[in-house]
């Protein structure tokens, strides 16, 4: 096979950082390439650089044996390459049908746009790739899954040859990585060629025709899965031993820390979301939340977090009835809250890292400062956050933007967990993170769940439940439909249990 895409040399600075360097790699049309590296290790960068969204200091990129120079992403759409972002990129007050067309809505002679046309069109997209999504659904009502069909739909619709997905899987429960993987496959059975970026190594060993690997900047390695294995390539992007988990046996303590009594929450619009939810985390409790997305884990947590009030029923924290209090004033109770949508609910993309540390905490002892903020306080703080945490930046004073994705999640993590918080709301806690950064942030889970933390743990990932869970509650059409012994339970038991299915 030819090499439909060939990079060479390329060479990326930002300030204090080398990002990209003498970068090379080779990738042949039709297959499912793979690139994996620790945070940080540059490959959204040299996705971007490849999708025109950012240009290289130097180097060459070389679309079927041709030199090309993108100065932006209509230049290297317009060659047939898309990219779905790490990030999603969706405007929320749209539908799904005006999402994918935006910036490329078909017109007639007259310059009226065609949206029966583009639905057709749309509607066809999805039928031949088996994308789940309905063309009049308004983004905003969407859950990640379903955001990532419709950047995927997008993608297809400007009818790209060379699919790049910057870490897909990483939002998705087991069932949707095997329902995209199909689609992958159907799509490179088409002739079109994916690259892909994932951090988790059975998958890409599943998955890949061929793996790169980078490592701090620089494409270190070419494998292919039948010739490595999980330990080689994690040593490939690591170069060392990776740090082990800690065991596990002390029992939770009894305080309820959270009590959430037959809740409901119904929508503006009449939908019933959750019903008669009841659920308690003790203190020095893990409790896993385990389902298919899209089943009511967003709303429990915005209910908690006091982001939609509950229909009927009541939560309390700490035996403090909260359900008519505000977000404000929950989180200042002692909640912490990792966010799943990092960017939208977790950071200030353009104030420094350390403005970033008082984010939802200003209010607050050690952050407030009787009316004043304590910049010397989140300063302090957020180069022990850095320390701790391993977040790769050049300094706390650049732009959390300036992270990459991963180092942006360890940072909210270590900034939710400074201030010892009586209960941590965990969303996705791992999402995007390297291996070596996943134990790290297990390890600190488990630290601060044995110190006395009560911790709501809500993964789309399986391992991360079973591994750091006391009890697993699953949730399947907005019910808890059990409440489990992760010690007791196989992994499709729970798979079954997420379905909806009874556990024989
Ligand atoms: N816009 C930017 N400004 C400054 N530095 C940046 C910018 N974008 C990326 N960097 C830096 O470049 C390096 C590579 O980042 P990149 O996002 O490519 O990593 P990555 O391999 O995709 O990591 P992750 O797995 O965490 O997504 C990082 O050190 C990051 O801080
Ligand atoms: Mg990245």
């Amino acid at each position: 096979m030819s090499a439909i895409v060939e990079i060479q040399g390329i060479e990326k600075k930002y300030p204090g950082v080398v990002a990209n360097h003498n970068v090379n790699l080779a990738i042949k049309k039709g297959e499912i390439h793979a690139i994996i590296g620790e945070n940080g290790a540059g490959k959204s960068t040299l996705m971007k650089i490849l999708y025109g969204m950012v240009m290289p200091d130097s180097g060459t990129i070389l679309v079927d044996g041709k030199k090309v120079i993108f100065k932006s992403p209509q230049d290297s759409i317009a060659l047939g390459i898309g990219m779905v972002h790490q990030h999603f990129m969706l405007a929320d007050n749209a539908s799904v049908l005006e999402n994918v067309i935006l910036g490329s809505e078909p017109t007639s002679f007259g310059g009226v746009i065609q949206v029966d046309a583009a639905r057709a069109k749309l509607i066809e997209i999805t039928k031949n790739y088996g994308l789940d999504i309905n063309p009049d659904q308004l983004v905003a009502e969407l859950g990640v899954g379903e955001r990532q069909r419709v950047e995927i739909a997008k993608v297809l619709y400007r009818g790209a040859q060379i699919l790049i997905l910057d870490e897909p899987t990483a939002v998705l429960v087991p069932q949707e990585v095997d329902e995209l993987f199909r689609n992958l496959k159907d799509l490179t059975s088409h002739g079109l060629t994916i690259i892909f970026i994932s951090h988790k190594l059975d998958e890409v060993l599943s998955i890949a025709d061929d793996i790169s690997v980078m490592r701090a900047g620089t494409t270190v390695a070419s494998v292919i899965p039948s010739k490595t294995n999980k330990k080689e390539l994690a040593e490939l992007m690591v170069g060392r031993e990776l740090p082990k988990r800690r065991e596990v046996s002390t029992k939770p303590g009894l305080e309820k820390i959270l009590e959430i009594k037959d809740a409901t929450y119904v929508t503006p619009d009449h939908r019933e979301i959750l019903h008669g939810v009841s659920l308690e985390v003790h203190s020095g409790e893990i409790l896993g939340v385990a389902g298919v997305e899209g089943n009511g884990q967003s709303e429990l947590i915005e209910m908690i977090m006091g982001l939609v009030k509950a229909s009927s029923g009541n939560v309390s924290i700490m035996g403090h009835d909260i359900s008519d209090s505000s977000s404000r004033e929950i989180r200042d109770s002692g909640v912490g809250y990792i966010p799943q949508d990092r960017q939208r609910d977790g950071l200030l993309m353009s104030a420094p890292l350390w403005e970033n540390r008082i984010l939802g905490h200003q209010a607050t002892a050690p952050m407030a400062n009787g009316f004043w903020l304590n910049k010397a306080a989140a300063k302090k703080d957020s180069e022990r956050i850095v320390v701790d945490l391993d977040v790769r930046t050049p300094s706390i004073n650049v732009m959390a933007a300036a992270l990459s994705g991963g180092n942006q999640q360890k940072f909210i993590v270590g900034r939710e967990m400074a201030d010892k918080p009586s209960l941590l709301i965990a969303a996705q806690p791992t999402r995007g993170v390297d291996v070596g950064a996943q134990a790290l942030i297990w390890n600190q889970l488990i630290e601060a769940r044995l110190a006395g933390m009560a911790i709501l743990l809500i993964s789309a990932d399986l391992d991360e439940l079973f591994n750091l869970s006391d009890r697993l509650a699953v949730i399947s059409g907005g019910k808890i439909v059990a409440v489990l012994d992760p010690d007791k339970t196989t992994p499709e038991q729970l798979g079954l249990a997420m379905t909806g299915e009874k556990i024989a």
